[in-house]
Order: structure tokens, then C-alpha cells, then sequence
């Protein structure tokens, strides 16, 4: 049972933001009326919350799922309720936790509710299988000058936007050097499809651009707000020149989920593979359970395989995540060559992981980043990027 978060004071970097930005169910993070939900934990910078001991004298009250009553205990997340009434839902690999992704909403007494951060209440009537329209906390809707992983090189100039951009917030990974980490564990106000959509496209107008961009966060969690989101894009810009670009972790694109958002309308993907060995992935990650680091892994490589085969309308561009601390020059080498035996030409950018988040490392230096990019050229790759501190070189 989810017992209270707790502050290291000697952890703790004064950064505020628990305070500010964590949707906290209690309404105050850290405060006594805390439901032990763990938003609060993801979200600290510092490693410095965790959940300790269990409230004592908790009540059971009663509440109905689905048409039959359940008694759960009192001041826990609906999520947790739901658990100890043997409802698990959603899947574990697909959630965020911290009210971001909305994938794990459920009808409260006729609202939606993002279930991971929405406190029990007695007398609650819940339907965890609602018909009701998807939504999903975004940001951003500004403009970019460098575009993301699957942003074709060629076309940036790096005077003018090349793309305009949303920011979906929650994650399924858990990355200690995450570079958006705000957006990726915190909620915040839901949107639902088509009032992105809208929002997006009046962006590339206003800012001239033939490319609009789903990032996080994760994008891919709550394949029902992606896909609809994209959809509507595509009708409000009906133009060929329209791309609409999704920049993922690549962990949960199925084949089916490809088919459909290539169905949808996605024109461009940038995908991430952080690594080649099980324990490399789980470094840069985060994801301590080894079957979901597994799935993850497995999908992502075979996202951009199965893509590049069936789809060569789609652009696709992938990200490989490097620093000496995270991953062996040697593995880079077995990426590379992976990949090479995939496709020669595809665009590769080694990204230069600096610290961030909760992870200090030093930011690899240019010369080292040209000895990476050196090394996939190497391989046989004829698109490979490097991101420094002073810029992309390459692909030539
Ligand atoms: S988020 Fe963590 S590090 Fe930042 S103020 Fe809160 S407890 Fe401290
Ligand atoms: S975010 Fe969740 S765990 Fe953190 S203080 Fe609020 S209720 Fe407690
Ligand atoms: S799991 Fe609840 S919002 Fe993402």
C-alpha cells in the first residue's frame, strides 16, 4: 500500500519543482493530505522523494467500477484503487504516472480522469472503458530552427524555423539524463485532438513552414490521441507539401501502430536506439524491469526496419544517444553496422548526451563527437550527423 512522499533535505536542489509543476493530487506536493501516487517522485531532479512507510488508520470505502462495488482503502490513486480491486489498467510499458499521457483515463462520475493522479473518493462511479473522446497534456506549438531526429539535414539553415512543434507530456522511460524532463514528468492541461491539430496548423502558418512535429514527453503513449491528432492535421492541411513528423523513443511503434500512423498521415519519423545490448538500454533509460526493456529495445529496431522496408515515402532518421559514460565506442560500432545492413543511406545523428536532469556527465567534446561520427562513417553509412556543442557537422 502507497504510503507518503518524504523530502531529502540533503538531496533536495531547491529547484521547485514539485511545487510548480508536479499535477499534484493532493494539491500541494508534499503536504499531509499526499495519496502516495509517485508523480512527485519521477519528477524531482534530485532523486530527493520517495514514498516511505504506510498512512496509518486508513478507512476502506466503497466505490463502483464498471457496475459492481469494491471496497479499497481510502487516500490512494485511483490507479492504485483500481489495482487492489484487480482492474490493471493500463499497461504498465504504456504510462507515464504523472498525469501526462492520459492513457490511463477513466470516467469519473461522467468526467474524464487521468486515473495515476486522481485521488479515491467514497461513493466514486468509475468506468474504465469509457466511449469518450482521447485527450493528452501538450505544450510547445512554437517554432524550431533544427527540427528533431527525423528532420531531413538538408533543408535546415539554421536562420529560419524548418518545422513548428508540440510537446506531448509524460514518458515511459525514465532517462536520468532526460533534456526535456519537465514536460516528460509533469501534467498539466489536456487538449483534446482536434484543438492541438488546430493550434499546430495555425503555427506553420503563421510561421511559413511546411512541417509540423509531435516531440515530448513520448508521443507515441496514447495511440488514440496520436492517431486522431494526425488525422486531423492532415485534413486541415491538405496540401503536398504538408509533412507531419513524429520524433519518438520508438518503443511501443507495433507494426500495427506504424501502419496505422503511416495511414494517418505521418510523412516523417525520427527514432531513437539507445543501444544494442540490454544493459546499455537500461542505463540510458531508466527501465529497471528487464522484459519491458527488452519490448522496448526490440520494437524500436524493428520500428525502423519494418518502416524503411514497407515505407519509402516516409523519411526516417535515427538518433543514436552517445557519451563515453553511457556507452562503449565498440557498441557504437555494432549500432552502426546494424544499421548499415538496413539501409546505408538512412540519416543518423549521434547525439552528444550532456548533463541534465539527474545524471552529471560531461558534455563529449567536439573532437570526440568527429571520432564517433568517424567511426559509423566507418561502417559503410553515407548520412551520418554529429551534434556538438558547436553544432551539427555532416553529413559530409
Ligand atoms: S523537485 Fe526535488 S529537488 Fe526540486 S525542490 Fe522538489 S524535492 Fe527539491
Ligand atoms: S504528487 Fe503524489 S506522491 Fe507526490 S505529494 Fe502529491 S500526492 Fe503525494
Ligand atoms: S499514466 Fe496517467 S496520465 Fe499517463
Amino acid at each position: 500500500m502507497p504510503g507518503i512522499a518524504r523530502r531529502d533535505p540533503d538531496l533536495c536542489k531547491f529547484c521547485g519543482i514539485c511545487r510548480n509543476n508536479v499535477t499534484c493530487p493532493a494539491g500541494e506536493a508534499l503536504s499531509e493530505n499526499c495519496i502516495g501516487c509517485g508523480a512527485c517522485v519521477l519528477a524531482c531532479p534530485g532523486g530527493a522523494i520517495k514514498i516511505v512507510g504506510d498512512r496509518a488508520g486508513r478507512k476502506e470505502i466503497s466505490i463502483s467500477i464498471d457496475g459492481k462495488s469494491f471496497l479499497v482503502p481510502e487516500r490512494i490513486s485511483l490507479k492504485n484503487a483500481l489495482r487492489y480491486a484487480g482492474i490493471y489498467f493500463p499497461e504498465e510499458t504504456e504510462h507515464c504516472g504523472v498525469g501526462g499521457c492520459w492513457r490511463c483515463a477513466v470516467l469519473v462520475d461522467g468526467s474524464p480522469k487521468p486515473s495515476c493522479i486522481t485521488s479515491v473518493e467514497e461513493g466514486m462511479v468509475i468506468d474504465t472503458r469509457p466511449e469518450m473522446e482521447p485527450l493528452r497534456v501538450v505544450t510547445g506549438f512554437g517554432p524550431h530552427m533544427v527540427g528533431g531526429v527525423g528532420t531531413p539535414i538538408g533543408i535546415r539553415d539554421y536562420r529560419s524555423p524548418v518545422e513548428v512543434a508540440l510537446f506531448t507530456h509524460g514518458c515511459n522511460m525514465r532517462c536520468p539524463q532526460c533534456q526535456n524532463h519537465v514536460m516528460a514528468f509533469t501534467g498539466g492541461m489536456e487538449m483534446k485532438p482536434d484543438e492541438a491539430s488546430v493550434l499546430l496548423s495555425n503555427m506553420r502558418r503563421i510561421y511559413r513552414v511546411q512541417r509540423m512535429a509531435f516531440s515530448g514527453g513520448e508521443c507515441t503513449l496514447n495511440r488514440r490521441w496520436l492517431i486522431q491528432s494526425i488525422k486531423e492535421l492532415k485534413r486541415l492541411n491538405p496540401d503536398e507539401k504538408a509533412r507531419i513528423h513524429v520524433d519518438t523513443n520508438g518503443s511501443l511503434l507495433t507494426e500495427d501502430y506504424l501502419d496505422e500512423l503511416v495511414s494517418a498521415g505521418m510523412t516523417d519519423a525520427g527514432i531513437d536506439l539507445k543501444g544494442m545490448k540490454l544493459e546499455t538500454f537500461r542505463r540510458i533509460t531508466g527501465t529497471r524491469d528487464s522484459e519491458s526493456a527488452e519490448y522496448y529495445l526490440k520494437n524500436a529496431w524493428h520500428a525502423v526496419e519494418y518502416l524503411i522496408e514497407n515505407y519509402p515515402q516516409v523519411f526516417v532518421g535515427i538518433g543514436i544517444p552517445y557519451n563515453q559514460v553511457l556507452i562503449s565506442r565498440e557498441e557504437i560500432l555494432e549500432i552502426g553496422g546494424r544499421i548499415a545492413g538496413i539501409d546505408e543511406s538512412v540519416q543518423v545523428c549521434v547525439l552528444d548526451y550532456r548533463p541534465a536532469f539527474r545524471r552529471f556527465m560531461e558534455q563529449p567534446e567536439i573532437v570526440e563527437m568527429k571520432e564517433i561520427k568517424e567511426i559509423l562513417d566507418g561502417v559503410g553509412l553515407r548520412n551520418v550527423i554529429a551534434q556538438t556543442s558547436a553544432g551539427h557537422i555532416g553529413p559530409l
